[in-house]
């Protein structure tokens, strides 16, 4: 299979509060882009890696081109569906598959690279990385009585069939472009609840496979996660 990578970095990084995109939040002595970046070309799962930035960003284009001049970068849109659109328009011909990876993920091991390639080259159409959940879920709804708390329980999901699920997620690429050009027809508030591509291919009737993520593939969203991958950046176990 031939296989690009597309690495998504066009968020802006608000709940991290730290006036910049997050994708350039330091994290050791690098930006999380590097890191992110720097595990997807050591675990060499694809034939190429395209980065989508922020509109008008300079530096996450240095970043992508002092770790390999190769690298295709590409103005990413509004919402992250829209970011992984407008990369899949610039891939270039003949790519069989995608894998499409957080910037906000900087410590995903190769491993879990690995098993989503696997799973693509054994036939899957579309292969997502996931880890049991530890919390019990609860669903919410607006509660009966505002004076006493906003919201109230909905339900109670079983734990035991819930996964937390991450990224790099893999796809045939015809099958992620035809879920992406069916999703442009959204409005806005169905298009800013694709949290991920999964979901778009999934309501297709897709089989979406689960591999199994890592611990060490969280996701940067507070200034708590980035203490935390500072923690396992150091640590003997990253
Ligand atoms: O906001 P969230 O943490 O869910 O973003 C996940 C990933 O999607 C991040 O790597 C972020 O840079 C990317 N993203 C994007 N374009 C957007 C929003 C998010 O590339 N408009």
């Amino acid at each position: 299979l031939r296989v690009a990578v597309i690495v998504v970095a066009a968020g802006s990084g608000e709940r991290l509060g730290q006036g910049q995109p997050k994708a350039q939040a330091t994290l050791g002595a690098e930006p999380l882009l590097a890191h992110a970046l720097r595990g997807v070309l050591a675990a060499r799962v694809g034939q190429l890696v395209c980065v989508v930035v922020p509109r008008g960003d300079t530096e996450l284009r240095a970043v992508c081109a002092g770790i390999d001049p190769e690298i295709i970068t590409v103005d990413g849109g509004s919402t992250r569906s829209d970011s992984v659109g407008n990369a899949l328009a610039v891939l270039p011909e003949g790519m069989d598959a995608v894998l499409v990876h957080d910037a906000a993920r900087p410590l995903t091991p190769e491993e879990v690279f690995h098993r989503v390639r696997n799973a693509l080259d054994a036939g899957a159409k579309a292969v997502i990385p996931a880890l049991a959940v530890v919390d019990t879920i609860k669903r919410a709804q607006p509660a009966a009585d505002p004076g006493i708390a906003p919201e109230q329980v909905h339900s109670t999901p079983q734990r035991e069939e819930l996964r937390a699920v991450q990224t790099p997620q893999g796809f045939d690429l015809a099958t992620l472009r035809t879920a992406h050009e069916a999703a442009t027809m959204f409005d806005d508030a169905q298009a800013a609840a694709i949290t991920d591509d999964a979901m778009l291919v999934e309501s297709r009737g897709v089989s979406v496979f689960l591999v199994r993520g890592s611990e060490l593939s969280l996701k940067i969203t507070t200034p708590t996660d980035l203490l935390i991958a500072e923690a396992l950046l150091e640590g003997p176990a990253a």
